[in-house]
């Protein structure tokens, strides 16, 4: 895969209105987006040649459009974007899953930190190696589009971190100025809930390691409830399937940790594997992906989930009530999710980004035609995290505050 970049003529083009013609509206879609009128294809009919059998990263493409593109499904999708919207690569390591997931920007030094694959492909990391957290800097990333504004491959530093922090999986804050991680754990070391300097010497401290002596299984995302300095993280068996850890010793599940008592409890679980966690910023709702369609060694189920739960989160036990479906990904599994200030819900599938509206309606995609387990909103921004290539959308929309 290369730099790529767009014809800079915007296309206009008219929709079909379903009421009259008053209502048609005319697109200025951003460079090379494509509009996807579900109503066009809700029937494909006998003759489509293309039917998918499965939640594979091929997605749904009927226009044949070539990757990477912003796919529209909803005008709306066009607030977020913006009408000169592009994607461009902005970091790349070639042979080496080094942008999986944990994405964490650091604002005040406009830097923005992230993990590589644990256990998983092109991660060079196992049951004897760990994985290994890096970051980019998003002025020179500015700097470098600038002057070349078809893309770029600024470059990745890696950190060199305390040997406490084992498979990196999930991150967010900033958390009192800190980074904050959840590790998965390696062989027989602990998955762990870990507080990063963002600043050399990147020192850190180990906030929590087991559950009353009981090791968790492999963590695998965490954020911060709105408004309190509650961490919440969920445990899913990853560890065992990608064959890291020991076999699972736990349910999977989600953990509420209050780090200024030390208390730990269970808030939600029924789980296949549960694995992105967010809140709306008001702090009443939350999201947690179940990804147990994505089984490791086990390989790919597609009656299991591929799903995102919503849920109220109780004010009194802050812990999770009233479960309920919000979307289903059509490709892949929702890995990690984020949310944008107009409570638009974004989660890493199968082969892009997939952005649904506060109802849940699949509203566009960022298609890139790779697994893109992980986002994060920065200045610049959205960046999209490829494994082996870090994508920025200059998108309009901008991401809800993460920090505590
Ligand atoms: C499907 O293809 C066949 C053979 O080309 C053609 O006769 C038929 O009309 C097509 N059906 C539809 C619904 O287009
Ligand atoms: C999934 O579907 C794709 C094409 O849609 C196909 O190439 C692949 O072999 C399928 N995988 C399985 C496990 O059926
Ligand atoms: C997606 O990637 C596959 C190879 O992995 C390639 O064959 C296909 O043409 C790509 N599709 C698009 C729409 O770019
Ligand atoms: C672990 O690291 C060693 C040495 O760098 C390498 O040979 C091996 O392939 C790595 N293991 C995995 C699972 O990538
Ligand atoms: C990011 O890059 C800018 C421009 O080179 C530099 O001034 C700044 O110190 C860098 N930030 C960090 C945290 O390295
Ligand atoms: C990590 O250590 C390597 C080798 O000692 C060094 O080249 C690199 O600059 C260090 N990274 C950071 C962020 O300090
Ligand atoms: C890093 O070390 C400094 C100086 O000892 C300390 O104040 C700070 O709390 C440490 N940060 C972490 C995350 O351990
Ligand atoms: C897929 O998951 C379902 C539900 O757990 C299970 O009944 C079925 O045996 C699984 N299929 C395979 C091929 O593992």
């Amino acid at each position: 895969m290369v730099a790529f970049t767009f014809a800079l003529l915007a296309t206009t083009i008219s929709v079909a209105s379903k009421t009259s013609a008053a209502d048609t509206p005319d697109l200025t879609l951003p460079p090379g987006a494509v509009y996807v009128d579900p109503l066009k294809y809700n029937v494909l009919g006998a003759n489509y040649t293309e039917w998918r059998t499965n939640n594979s990263l091929v997605g749904f493409n009927p226009t044949h459009t070539t990757s990477p593109f912003i796919q529209v499904f909803d005008p709306s999708f066009l607030d977020i974007t913006g009408s000169d919207a592009t994607i461009r690569v902005v970091a790349s390591h070639p042979g080496f899953a080094v942008a999986h997931e944990a994405p964490i920007y650091v604002p005040d030094l406009n830097v923005v930190f992230f993990a590589s694959n644990a256990g998983g492909t092109l991660g060079y990391s196992g049951w004897y190696n760990n994985s290994v957290v890096s970051m980019i800097n998003l002025t020179e990333v500015d700097t470098a589009l600038a002057a070349n504004p078809g893309g770029v491959h600024v470059s990745i530093q890696t950190l060199n971190l305390s040997d406490t922090v084992q498979m990196v999986n999930g991150g967010t804050g900033p958390f009192k100025g800190n980074l904050l991680f959840v590790t998965s754990g390696r062989a027989l070391l602990p998955p762990s809930v870990v507080l990063v300097n963002p600043s050399p010497p990147f020192n850190t401290t180990v906030l929590l390691d087991n559950f009353y002596g009981r090791q968790f299984n492999s963590l695998n995302d965490v954020k911060i409830l709105p408004g309190t300095d509650i961490i919440y993280f969920t445990d899913p068996s990853y560890g065992w399937l990608n064959g890291f850890r020991p076999e699972p010793m736990l349910p999977s599940q989600v953990y509420r940790f209050d780090p200024s008592t030390g208390q730990v409890q269970v808030v939600a679980d029924q789980f296949v594997n549960p694995n992105g966690i967010a809140f709306t910023p008001d702090g009443k709702t939350a999201f947690v992906t179940d990804t147990g369609s994505g089984g490791g060694f086990l390989g790919t189920n597609q009656t299991l989930p591929a799903t995102i739960y919503q849920y109220d989160v109780d004010p009194v036990t802050q812990s999770f009530a009233n479960r309920r479906v919000f979307a289903y990904s059509d490709s892949g599994i929702p890995d990690g999710i984020q949310l944008d200030t107009n409570g638009n819900v974004y989660s890493g599938c199968g082969e892009g980004i997939h952005v649904w509206n506060p109802q849940g309606t699949l509203i566009g995609k960022f298609f890139i035609n790779s697994t893109t387990p992980e986002l994060m909103f920065t200045k610049s921004g959205l960046l999209i995290f490829d494994e082996q290539w870090i994508y920025l959308a200059n998108i309009k929309a901008q991401g809800i505050d993460l920090s505590a």
